[in-house]
């Protein structure tokens, strides 16, 4: 088998890539693990920047997104019985976010994927790379007992943290940057109306708490647990019990509760890669760096990287531009490590750390109150949710 693109990974990062190669003219394959069910299974963030919203309409996907997604104009921090709005519209000169859950843009990119009539192999085994930094490189992988080889000019690595693309790269040609925090996010979907119609995000004595949602009929909300607590010791009723707790006592009596459709505990974690291109081999999205959730930044990085990929493979097979090849890693990094800070900075000023003094609980408060307090402060909470501009590649 031959291709121009082999694309490791059909989750967000690699769906979205195909679908604008393909767009463009160039031929890829991508290669997947799992079942689609599969894919399509795993709940994840529902937050998408406007620069995310516009890449999916340039990339012909946005049908269902521009009729069921929810715009949102602002958000709500919540502290020591404060609640303020962020006004993100107005503080970052007219932009937004969309409420969408990633599940809904892996589906849309699925169907236009088979619409397109472009190769994806679900439930390729022992997918192994070789020739990285040869003159050929390619892909071979196990499909129905058999081992099929695939030729390429190039792969693009967008199998996510555990992907075998990462570990493809010798560890000496890779420096790792990485931070755990000490507590998860008990994370629940429920078929109930949401408690308010923009994002809470609350700072309480007790942990952290975040309402959000996916439709005007979906929530989705997360309570701060400690680094090692089970999931089966959360009823639905303590959950909802934890957060009534953490939530100001006007918005805790109008929560509407109900069965739980999902629970689960996901870690917090930041990691980058660098550099995050080896030889032929491009490392996109999760493949290359983990944010904390609470920016909101996890996808909407993986669709930034996405499309200075995609930029610099259209010049490449258009205008013979392979100079442009280099330039990935730094380009993408340059905006990956300012969402991390983003995203670090959100989770310190928002949770509560085991080891925190008195002193330092009065720092974190404090930075709440300043931040909110001056315009400049609103500002730049504003730039960072809504999405950082995209690199130029040239
Ligand atoms: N071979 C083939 N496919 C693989 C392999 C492998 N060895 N390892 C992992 N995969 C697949 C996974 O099954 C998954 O479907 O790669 C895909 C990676 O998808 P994601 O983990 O969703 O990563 P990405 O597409 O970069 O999405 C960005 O942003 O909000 C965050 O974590 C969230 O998933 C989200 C991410
Ligand atoms: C979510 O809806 O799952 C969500 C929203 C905002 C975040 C993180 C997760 O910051």
């Amino acid at each position: 088998m031959k291709t121009q693109v082999a694309i490791i990974g059909a989750g967000p990062s690699g769906l979205l890539l195909g679908q604008l190669l393909h767009n463009a003219g160039i031929d890829t394959v991508i290669l997947e693990r799992q079942s689609p069910d599969y894919v399509l299974g795993r709940i994840r963030a529902g937050v998408l920047e406007q620069g995310m919203v516009d890449l999916l309409r340039e990339a012909g996907v946005s049908e269902r997104m521009d009729r069921e997604g929810l715009v949102h104009d602002g958000f709500e921090l919540a502290f020591e019985g404060r609640q303020e709005r962020i006004d993100l519209k107005t503080l970052s000169g007219g932009k937004t976010v969309m409420i969408y859950g990633q599940t809904e843009v892996t589906r849309d990119l699925m169907e236009a994927r088979k619409a397109s009539g472009a190769l994806s192999v679900y439930e390729a085994s022992n997918v192994q790379l070789h020739e990285l930094k040869g003159e050929k490189p390619y892909v071979t992988f196990e499909k129905n007992g058999e081992t099929v080889r695939l030729d390429c000019d190039h792969i693009a690595g967008c199998d996510g943290y555990h992907g075998i693309s990462r570990q493809s790269i010798p560890a000496d040609a890779l420096k790792t940057f990485e931070r755990v925090y000490p507590f998860g996010w008990l994370g629940v979907l429920a078929d109930t109306p949401p408690v308010n119609e923009e994002l809470i995000y609350a700072n309480h004595e007790r942990g952290f708490a975040l309402c959000s949602m996916r439709s005007k009929t979906r929530t989705r909300y997360y309570v701060q647990v400690s680094a090692d607590e089970k999931v089966e010791d959360w009823s639905d009723e303590r959950f909802w019990d934890e957060l009534k707790q953490r939530l100001p006592a006007e918005t805790a009596a109008r929560l509407v509760t109900g069965p739980s459709i999902e629970k689960s505990i996901a870690p917090l974690r930041s990691f980058v890669v660098e550099p995050m291109q080896y030889g032929h081999l491009f490392l996109v999205g999760d493949a290359a760096h983990i944010v904390p959730p609470t920016g909101a930044k996890g996808l909407n990085l993986a669709a930034s990287d996405v499309c200075t990929l995609y930029r610099i493979l259209t010049k490449v097979y258009h205008d013979a531009r392979t100079d442009l090849l280099q330039r990935y890693s730094e380009v993408c990094l340059r905006r990956v490590w300012k969402a991390e800070r983003f995203s670090w900075w959100m989770t310190s000023l928002l949770h509560r750390f085991p080891d925190t003094d008195d002193f330092g609980h009065r720092i974190q408060q404090t930075e709440l109150d300043y931040f909110l307090g001056s315009e400049a402060g609103r500002k730049t909470i504003a730039e960072n949710y809504v999405g950082l501009p995209y690199e130029p590649i040239e």
